[in-house]
């Protein structure tokens, strides 16, 4: 294993997540890279929050990924990893990992079972079961 992508959303599954993501990364000396990918649905949750905030939407959007970003790799320093890089991207957040995965022959994406979504009595999150169908690589779905 050379490069560990760990996707992350800002929620608790994530933060699972980049945590064995880290560990793994630790024991095979391998890079971990932290993902956080603003979709339309991302974007729209956090405009309720926004509307306090007298920045711009953009301006706001960013802070909010950065923040997400530098908790994740606090977790992940934490947890052993060393050789960290952390992105954030725009998009369907299962196409853009897909294609990440792809074009940086990533060996494999950790990922939560859930994340932010809301709808209870889902098994699998919609981007954790995308990627587990359509990965080009190993996909760890951690509880
Ligand atoms: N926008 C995103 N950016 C990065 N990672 C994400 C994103 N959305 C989901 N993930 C990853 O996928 C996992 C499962 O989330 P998801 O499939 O969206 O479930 P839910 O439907 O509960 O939101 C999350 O724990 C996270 O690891
Ligand atoms: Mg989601």
């Amino acid at each position: 294993m050379k490069l560990i992508i760990s996707a992350n959303d800002g929620s608790d599954g994530a933060g699972r997540a980049v945590a064995l993501a880290a560990a793994l990364a630790k024991s095979f000396d391998a890079k971990l890279l932290i993902v956080q990918v603003s979709d339309d649905n991302f974007s729209q949750k956090q405009l309720a929050q926004l509307e306090q905030l007298k920045v711009a939407e953009g301006d706001a959007l960013e802070q909010i990924s950065l923040g997400i970003l530098s908790k994740a790799k606090a977790i992940a320093k934490d947890h052993g990893a060393t050789n960290i890089d952390t992105m954030t991207a725009a998009g369907d957040p299962a196409k853009v990992l897909i294609e990440l995965a792809k074009r940086k022959h990533a060996d494999a994406i950790v990922v939560g079972r859930r994340g932010l979504g809301q709808l209870e009595g889902l098994l699998l999150g919609s981007v954790s079961q995308k990627l587990a169908s359509l990965a080009p690589c190993a996909v760890i779905i951690v509880r």
